[in-house]
């Protein structure tokens, strides 16, 4: 009988996702980016409250581009000053429909944050997210409601460079995508482990 099974493989945008150092000069175009955010548009939410909220610049925009890379911290305005666009995650604390603080806000920006990361890779591009950065600058540049808005992380977008070019730095960075835990040391069978007891 024929074979005609599909092998399983992992998703190739999962595959190929990565946070490099380094971006080419080829621009993002807006199509792209609204690519990007229909990802984070589609990402799932507790009560689908879709918690999330994205600022951006790119490097056309000079000044509000500007004002983005000073928010970051020194070590990440070195690199990140080179990507084509820059952006900040910002969580919606609170439910729209009672005001109720929503104690799954920073989960969901999270999982739409990895949306828009896949589908970066997906096409060709790549985002590296950022933690390191000023919050308080950022909330006030983006002139938030600190009650209800928090900056989470800042995205640096942009094509990546050809693996030739990389520099020693980059070479590094890559090696330290590359390291990966063991499914084992954080998938556990139920059923296993309360064989054993
Ligand atoms: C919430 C968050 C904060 C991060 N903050 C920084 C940062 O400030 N600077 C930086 O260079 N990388 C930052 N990273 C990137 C991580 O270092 C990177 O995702 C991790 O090393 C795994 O590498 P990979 O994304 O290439 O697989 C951050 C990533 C996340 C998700």
């Amino acid at each position: 009988m024929k074979n005609d099974k599909k092998k399983l493989t992992l998703n190739e945008a999962i595959k190929n996702r990565w946070s490099p150092r380094t971006f080419s000069q080829e621009a993002v175009t807006s199509e792209m980016l609204e690519l990007l955010f229909e990802a984070a548009r589609q990402a799932p939410s507790s009560r689908n409250a879709q918690p999330w909220n994205y600022y951006y610049a790119e490097k056309t925009d000079g000044n509000a581009f500007q004002q983005l890379v000073d928010c970051l911290s020194e070590g990440n305005q070195v690199w990140a000053k080179h990507a084509q666009v820059l952006m900040v995650s910002v969580m919606k604390k609170k439910i729209d429909a009672n005001n109720r603080p929503n104690g799954k806000a920073l989960h969901d920006m999270g999982a739409a944050n990895v949306s828009i990361a896949i589908q970066a890779a997906g096409m060709g591009l790549q985002v590296h997210q950022m933690g390191g950065f000023d919050k308080e600058k950022a909330a006030g540049l983006l002139q938030l409601d600190t009650e209800n808005f928090e900056p989470v992380t800042v995205f640096a977008i942009g094509f990546p460079v050809n693996e030739a070019h990389f520099s020693e730095e980059e070479k590094k960075r890559k090696a330290q995508h590359l390291t990966r835990k063991e499914q084992k040391e954080f998938v556990f069978r139920m059923s296993d482990m309360l064989r054993s007891k």
